[in-house]
C-alpha cells in the first residue's frame, strides 16, 4: 500500500468517523443505499426554478454514488461532473450512469474536493448535497464553492439547521446554526436565496428508518465475516442511529438554491 492510499484511507476514516481498519467495510455497510442523505428527485424539481437547461454544466461536490448527478443529467440532459474521494462510490456512480443511459453526460472523478475543486472551467451550478461542514460554516462553504462557479451562478446546498438549543454531541452537527443564522450566512457576500425547500419531518424519519434497517442488516452479516471488527461495526451502527435521532429531534433538513453575489471571494 503506498503513501497516497494510506492517506486516502485516513481521510475516508476521518470523514465517516471510523478507524482505517473499517474503511474496507464501508462500501458493504452502505451497499443498499444509493442517495446518501438527499432526495435527488426533489432536488431536480427545485432546480427547475432557475435557468438550468441542456447547455448548463453542473458540479456535484461530494457526489457519493452519483444519485443527484444522475437525476440532474436525466432531467436536464446537461453535463454533470461528480467529485468524491471514495473510489468505490465513484465506480458505482459510473455504473449507475450507464444503466440510467446518461453515461455520455456524466463524468465521475475520484478527487479530494479540498484540493481539486477549482481545476475546471467555471460551472453554472455547484451542488453540495448532504456533505456536511467539510469546508466550515455556510459562509466558508459558499466562498469555497464560488471558486468553481461562473459569476452569477448558483450553489444548491442540501443541509440542516437546528430547531432548538439542545447540546448536540454528534460530529458534524455540533456547529450547526439555527434557521435565522443559517439564512444570514447564506445571504452574505451579496448572495441571494432563490429557492428554499424544508423537508417534512416525516420524510426524514422514513428515509432514516430505511437507511438504518439496511445498514443494520449488512452490519450483522459483516460481524460474522469480521468478528475482530464486531465492536467497531456496532459503534458505526450506533452512531448512525444517534445521528438519525439528532436529525429527527433537533434539526430540520432543507435545500436552498443560492445565486452567488459579487461580494468577498476566498481563493
Ligand atoms: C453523505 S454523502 C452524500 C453523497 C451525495 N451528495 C448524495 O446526496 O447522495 C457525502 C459524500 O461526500 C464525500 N466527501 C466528503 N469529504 C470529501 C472530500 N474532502 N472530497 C471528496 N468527497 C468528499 C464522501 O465520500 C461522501 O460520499
Amino acid at each position: 500500500m503506498n503513501c497516497e492510499m494510506i492517506s486516502r484511507d485516513e481521510k475516508l476514516a476521518d470523514y465517516f468517523g471510523v478507524t482505517t481498519a473499517m474503511v474496507p467495510l464501508l462500501d458493504e455497510l452502505l451497499r443498499d443505499l444509493y442517495a446518501l442523505g438527499s432526495f435527488p428527485h426533489d432536488i431536480v424539481d427545485q432546480m427547475r426554478c432557475v435557468d438550468i437547461d441542456y447547455s448548463s454544466r453542473i458540479l456535484d461536490v461530494g457526489c457519493g454514488k452519483g444519485a443527484v448527478s444522475i437525476a440532474v443529467a436525466q432531467r436536464f440532459q446537461c453535463r454533470v461532473l461528480g467529485l468524491d474521494f471514495f473510489e468505490s462510490f465513484i465506480e458505482y456512480a459510473r455504473m449507475s450512469a450507464l444503466k440510467a443511459s446518461v453515461r455520455h453526460l456524466c463524468t465521475f472523478i475520484q478527487a479530494d474536493v479540498h484540493t481539486d475543486l477549482s481545476d475546471q472551467e467555471p460551472f453554472d451550478m455547484a451542488v453540495f448535497a448532504s456533505v456536511g461542514p467539510i469546508f466550515g460554516t455556510h459562509v466558508d462553504t459558499l466562498r469555497r464553492l464560488k471558486t468553481a462557479v461562473r459569476p452569477g451562478g448558483y450553489v444548491l446546498l442540501d443541509d440542516a439547521y437546528r430547531t432548538d438549543d439542545a447540546p448536540i454531541g454528534v460530529p458534524g452537527y455540533e456547529s450547526c446554526a439555527g434557521y435565522d443564522e443559517t439564512i444570514l450566512q447564506l445571504t452574505r457576500d451579496g448572495n441571494r436565496i432563490v429557492s428554499e425547500r424544508v423537508y417534512p419531518p416525516a420524510a426524514i424519519q422514513q428515509m432514516n428508518q430505511r437507511y438504518c434497517q439496511r445498514i443494520c442488516e449488512r452490519a450483522e452479516a459483516l460481524k460474522k465475516a469480521y468478528p475482530n471488527l464486531s465492536d467497531e461495526i456496532d459503534d458505526f451502527v450506533a452512531r448512525e442511529a444517534e445521528e438519525n435521532r439528532v436529525l429527527e429531534n433537533h434539526m430540520a433538513c432543507a435545500t436552498w438554491i443560492v445565486q452567488l453575489g459579487d461580494g468577498e471571494q476566498s481563493g
